[in-house]
């Protein structure tokens, strides 16, 4: 096998991320947008010991399943990786996924794994998008995302996820800079201004722009043309970020126009979003995944619970209407404070929010309450030890952990299956359509 060579690949089944795997001179071979029971002919990008990489350059013999890409960036943008197959496929390969995952844990061969729940709304689900901009060969102004494993950016005019106001606001926003000549930032030489934009958009598709800059620039121009043309866009702020890093959004955000927040509405409860706010980007599927969690654990009305890792309390909020109290722990200081005025805007008052790091805060929450079940979502890095074993030394009857990376999850679930818990339950959902992402609630109960 040689690295740039073409080979012909019979497609024998999936990898956990919904690539084709072929063999070829006793590798396993990862392809690509390849498909199972396919014939493709692929190029060999990365070679290791045991197993290489492909990618798909044709496909001979097409599955049934194979569908044609309704992004016209598909071949080369890094954003999405599904688009290829029905969604059916897809949601197969998620809940194998999830399954392959468990039975690499002894004890979980046999869990039980519900089927995944399906999103609705497969395109146009995203509710936030950060869009770097650039100039091409011949210094037009363009925008899109990055190749995959690339630094490439790949100049679209539209995103099939996003929001299709959005998508009309990052457009103008292109000709806006363009027909100004304004300069946009060139990561290589560390000249010009403009660097991106994020836009979130909430249930009504209002719309918060966030205009991502080296530099303090007079955009009153471009605020009033928003603020005329575009009614749905009801808040806009200056990014200030000079750092020469690959992070778009810097810390100082100066407020332009309209509203300081937009406000979502989670499950009937309101929500204030503001920029740095972190919310699920999928409203729908996220208010899906909640009601799973939610259902269960069987909650009941005498029960006091842990939110960990509550963000700005979407969980937390949602659960004080089910159970007695409800503690919810964030470390980040202005999430929090978020937190805290979304409990004002209900008006519920059986919540208190902490700010810390979960397995600081627990360890001392723990002790002084009788704490039913803990609730828990953590990064994608999951948790740490010290977190586990204070929920372990506690002896919690119940927990729900939701998880957007299974790996972490497993690894956390493990040392909690060695420490006298059990899993109950498994539920993925797919939030992150059309990509090789997936969500999944665990439920774990304390063996009598
Ligand atoms: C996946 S988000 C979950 C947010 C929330 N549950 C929701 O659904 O909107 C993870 C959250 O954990 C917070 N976080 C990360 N590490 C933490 C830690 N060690 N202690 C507390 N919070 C943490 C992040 O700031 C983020 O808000």
């Amino acid at each position: 096998m040689e690295l740039g060579k073409i080979y012909e690949l019979n497609i024998t089944s999936y990898d956990m991320n919904g690539w084709g795997v072929a063999s070829l001179d006793n590798k396993v071979i990862f392809v690509e947008k390849a498909m199972k029971a396919e014939v493709v002919l692929a190029k060999i990008t990365n070679i290791h010991k045991k197993y290489a990489f492909a990618q798909t350059v044709k496909v001979l013999e097409a599955s049934t399943e194979r569908i044609e890409s309704i992004c016209p960036y598909y071949e080369g943008c890094g954003g999405c990786d599904l688009l290829h197959m029905n969604y059916q496929v897809e949601c197969e390969i998620k809940e194998a996924k999830i399954k392959n995952s468990f039975a690499k844990i002894n004890s979980l061969k046999n869990v039980k794994i519900n089927p995944i729940i399906k999103n609705d709304k497969i395109t146009g689900y995203r509710n936030k998008i950060i869009i770097p901009f650039s100039v091409d060969a011949d210094n037009n102004v363009i925008y899109g995302f990055y190749a995959k494993m690339s630094h490439e950016l790949i100049s679209i005019d539209h995103c099939i996820i996003s929001n299709q106001y959005v998508n009309e606001v990052v457009e103008f926003i292109r000709k806006y800079l363009s027909v100004m000549n304004i300069k946009i930032y060139n990561e290589t030489t560390h000249t010009g201004i403009f660097k991106g934009v994020m836009i979130r958009n909430n249930y009504l598709n209002e719309m918060m722009v966030v205009l991502i800059v080296t530099t303090k620039i007079d955009f009153s121009g471009l605020v009033s043309y928003l603020e005329k043309d575009y009614p749905l866009v009801k808040s806009i702020y200056l990014n200030i970020n000079p750092k020469l890093t690959n992070v778009m959004l810097g810390d100082k955000l100066i407020h332009l126009a309209g509203a300081k927040t937009l406000v979502e509405d989670i499950l009937g409860l309101k929500f204030n979003v503001s920029a740095a706010s972190f919310m699920q980007i999928n409203h729908e599927a996220a208010q899906k995944l909640y009601n799973e969690a939610f259902k269960m654990a069987n909650l009941t009305k005498n029960m006091n619970v842990i939110d960990a890792y509550c963000g700005m309390g979407s969980i937390t909020l949602n659960l004080a209407k089910m159970v007695n109290y409800v503690y919810g722990i964030e470390v980040v200081p202005d999430a929090i404070i978020n937190a805290n005025h979304n409990k004002e805007l209900n008006n519920i008052k059986n919540v208190t929010f902490i700010c810390g790091k979960c397995e600081e805060e627990i360890a001392k929450l723990l002790p002084q309450n009788k704490i039913d079940v803990i609730f828990f979502d953590p990064p994608r890095k999951g948790c740490e030890k010290s977190f586990l074993e204070a929920i372990v030394n506690a002896q919690i009857p119940k927990l729900v952990y939701i998880s957007c990376n299974i790996a972490t999850a497993c690894r956390d679930i493990n040392y909690l299956l060695e420490n006298n818990y059990q899993v109950v339950e498994v539920t993925p959902v797919d939030i992150f359509s059309r990509t090789n992402n997936v969500e999944t609630v665990v439920t774990l109960s304390l063996r009598k």
